[in-house]
């Protein structure tokens, strides 16, 4: 089963192919430079971006994986959750695509897309947890028996994690996505800086406007004194020690066997090796996330849920 991918939720283009399951090819075209000058993604500008250049991107990923066309049996793409005039030019470009080839078209969900992008490198075993942590969503999922069954246990009330890196990085000047940099910054430093732990209660729903609220204050009581790398250590050590309290909470009440940490934070390195660390603590499950290039936004996602999709389908 061959399927076409295409993913344009936000600000990354990338199309995929995915082959019995196997990536054969997934180009992600950033939109970040565009981007970066606004602090953050401009909706009309991501849409016209996508627009201009998904041509390439489809026809590199089509000379990448070697295939013609006509071998396509799918297109999936994302048709939620995003930016309405970015999804848009996904689905019209994966609607002409399906009506010169005469197959299917496949909507898939955007979040789980994500959690679907670690059954690219690994297996799952059911009952599976989910931690989605990106820049517009912060969710404990639960898949009890069966695959596409997901319930969430508890999500943000306010911010999603990826904004709060990304907002509180604004406010320290530096450029985005903010993320990746604290991330490199954190490496550098120390914890140095009392942050409170947000939302540290017995629910497993997050908050991190608070966080943000306070990170504000010693950013602007500190002034010029403000160590930046040591800051910076001291947020994502916050960030990081709050979704594992609230995941190891996940863990003890619903116990499953695989627990995937997925989205587009899932590469903060802080956040993956405390995730990881786990693995001695719960020595029978199944700790994993999807290597870097499959975290942040990307086709070859989408290509994994859709082919979970169709499956399902067949068997019903
Ligand atoms: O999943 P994603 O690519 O797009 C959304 O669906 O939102 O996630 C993007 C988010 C951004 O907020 C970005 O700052 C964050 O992921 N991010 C990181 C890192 N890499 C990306 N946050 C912390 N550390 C990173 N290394
Ligand atoms: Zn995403």
């Amino acid at each position: 089963m061959t399927i076409l991918a295409i993913e344009t939720s936000c600000d990354e283009t990338s199309v995929a192919v995915i082959q019995n399951q196997k990536v054969l090819s997934n180009i992600v075209s950033s939109q970040i430079s565009l981007h970066k000058k606004y602090g953050g993604v401009v909706p009309e500008l991501a849409a016209r971006a996508h627009s201009e250049n998904i041509d390439y991107v489809l026809s590199l990923a089509i000379k990448e994986a070697k295939i013609k066309l006509e071998v396509i049996d799918y297109v999936a793409y994302t048709s939620t959750p995003g930016l309405i005039s970015c999804l848009h030019v996904g689905k019209v470009v994966a609607q002409t695509i399906v009506s010169y080839l005469k197959k299917p078209l496949v909507p898939c969900n955007h979040l789980f897309g994500h959690i679907y992008a670690s059954l690219i490198e690994n297996q799952w075993q059911f009952p599976v947890l989910g931690l989605l942590v990106s820049g517009g969503h912060t969710q404990l999922l639960y898949l009890p028996t069966e695959h596409l069954q997901f319930q969430i246990l508890g999500q943000t009330l306010d911010d999603a994690v990826g904004e709060c890196f990304d907002k509180v990085a604004r406010m320290l000047g530096l450029s985005y996505p903010g993320g990746p940099e604290i991330d490199q910054l954190a490496k550098k430093g120390q914890d140095t800086y009392s942050l409170p732990l947000p939302k540290n209660d017995q629910t497993l729903d997050f908050s991190f406007s608070g966080l943000k609220s306070a990170a504000a204050k010693v950013i602007a009581q500190e002034g010029k004194k403000l160590n930046i790398a040591n800051f910076s250590c001291s947020l994502e050590k916050t960030i990081v020690k709050i979704l594992i309290i609230k995941l190891e909470l996940a863990i003890k009440q619903y116990h499953p066997k695989t627990v995937v940490l997925a989205g587009g934070v899932s590469a903060n390195s802080g956040l993956r090796n405390n995730f990881f660390a786990l693995k001695e603590k719960y020595p029978k499950i199944n700790f994993i996330a999807p290597s870097l290039e499959y975290c942040t936004d990307n086709a070859a996602m989408i290509g994994m849920l859709a082919s979970y999709q169709i499956k399902e389908k067949k068997e019903d």
